[in-house]
């Protein structure tokens, strides 16, 4: 295996794009978000404990600050589609449905925020939203005013019915000035991206949004979850190099803890998305989740890795036999400069565990004092290690293996 990672380790070009001057995300944002777990239910005679209405955002904002999650880092409670009136008001705003949001967006902000939470809302550069509720196209200036009237905290804008590129490329980036010119600190997270075509200009979303999502929807299976470990994995967009504080590549929700993950793959969707300096949106429902999903969530280890300071997004530095191998240089009071966190991905589904083994200095590491090497998610102590000797363990199928190897002093 050894011999397989000798070629020319990159070197780190760290971010020289300008990213959006609005002073949010200086660590990727983490937070809670409807889509894929509750997607656009709206019928609550139906189903009115899961329904897209006031009273779902309010009972996980009260999960989120009680059990665990607001201390860990998690603040937006972030709303998707399906939120609105089906048409706009008199006065031409959009409104939300006034069965299902009774008491209106402010008064939900309010709520929100006396549990310290942030609020998240949704809207659509085109002249619809994807679920055919009002778009946002001609109304963009009014719409980021109501938001900012409502006290909201983050806007997802969406790309559905958006039609020439041309068009979208000045909505998105009017909407940058059209926030901005509200006052009031909104994070933008933009789906532009997702229809801009083949020829993406990364340096202009990083200058205009907070975050973006490059890639599909996330859905609740490893097929999923793998294929987008591997798009950012074959990296067509130069992501690591546009990403850093203020600007992040975003690949969708996090879904560990619903259906359709086994223990080991949730764990392989949690620690690649903590590599990827991804934002963290949980998709999941908090009010009964399983305690070892929320367990991962909340693991501290992963979230410094996480949230360093560096701002560095992993990039995959070797993929065969069954293994990816991504490194993600670190540093800040947990980690000393020269500082990686190292992840082995096997995405192979039969025949047990992958022995993984290289030396440090064939992964890019070569300080002769040596380096204390740490499993990630439990913590464990691997001893120390010189550039020359091996760093081994086995990997479960769809599984993950991350360690923290930290210069010694
Ligand atoms: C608006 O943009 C200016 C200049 O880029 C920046 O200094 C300011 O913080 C921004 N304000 C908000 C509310 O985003
Ligand atoms: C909501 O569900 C109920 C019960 O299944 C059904 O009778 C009703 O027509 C549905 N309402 C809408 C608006 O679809
Ligand atoms: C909305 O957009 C679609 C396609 O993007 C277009 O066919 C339709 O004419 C538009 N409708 C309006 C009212 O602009
Ligand atoms: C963007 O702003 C320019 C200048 O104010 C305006 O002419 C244009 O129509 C806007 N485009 C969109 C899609 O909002
Ligand atoms: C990544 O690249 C490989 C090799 O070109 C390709 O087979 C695979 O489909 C790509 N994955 C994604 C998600 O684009």
């Amino acid at each position: 295996m050894t011999q397989l990672f000798q070629y020319a380790f990159l070197l780190l070009m760290l971010s020289g794009t300008e990213s959006l001057d609005n002073g949010l995300a200086l660590t990727p944002p983490m937070g809670w978000m409807q889509w894929e777990r509750f997607w656009c239910n709206t019928n609550c005679t139906k189903d009115p404990h899961n329904c897209i209405s006031e009273k779902l955002f309010k009972e996980i904002a009260d999960v989120m600050a009680s059990d665990g999650y607001l201390a860990a880092g998690y603040r937006y409670v972030a709303i998707d589609d399906c939120w609105m009136a089906p048409e706009r008001g008199p006065d031409g705003r959009l409104r939300p449905d006034p069965d299902r949001f009774p008491n209106g967006m402010k008064a939900l902000a309010d709520y929100v925020h006396s549990k310290g939470l942030k609020l998240g809302i949704y809207a659509d550069m085109g002249n619809q939203t994807c679920q055919k509720f009002p778009g946002s196209k001609f109304d963009l200036k009014l719409d980021a005013q109501t938001f900012a009237d409502w006290e909201v905290d983050m806007l997802k804008l969406d790309c559905c019915h958006s039609g020439s590129h041309s068009d979208l490329q000045e909505g998105f980036q009017n909407m940058t000035v059209y926030l901005n010119q509200t006052g009031r600190p909104i994070l933008y997270a933009c789906c532009w991206p997702v229809c801009a075509g083949p020829k993406k200009d990364y340096k202009s979303f990083a200058q205009h949004c907070n975050m973006w999502r490059n890639y599909r929807d996330v859905r609740d299976s490893w097929e999923n979850v793998y294929g987008t470990i591997d798009f950012y994995g074959n990296n067509t967009g130069h992501f690591q190099e546009i990403a850093g504080p203020g600007a992040w590549n975003d690949p969708d929700e996090l879904v560990l803890g619903d259906f359709g993950l086994s223990y080991d793959q949730e764990r392989a969707q949690f620690g690649m998305w903590c590599m990827m300096a991804s934002p963290l949106f949980m998709s999941v429902d908090l009010r009964n989740i399983r305690p070892r999903s929320k367990d991962l969530l909340l693991n501290k280890n992963l979230l410094i890795i996480h949230s360093d300071e560096l701002g560095v997004q992993a990039y995959r530095v070797f993929k065969g036999n069954g293994l990816d191998v991504w490194l993600r240089p670190l540093r800040s009071k947990y980690f000393r400069a020269g500082s990686y966190a190292v992840a082995v991905v096997n995405y192979i589904d039969h025949s047990g565990p992958v022995q993984f083994s290289s030396s440090l200095q064939d992964l890019g590491m070569h300080i002769t004092a040596g380096y204390k090497v740490t499993e990630a998610f439990e913590g464990k102590d691997m001893g120390k290690l010189l550039p020359e000797d091996l760093l081994m363990f086995k990997v479960n199928p769809t599984g993950i293996f991350i360690v923290t190897v930290v210069p010694v002093s």
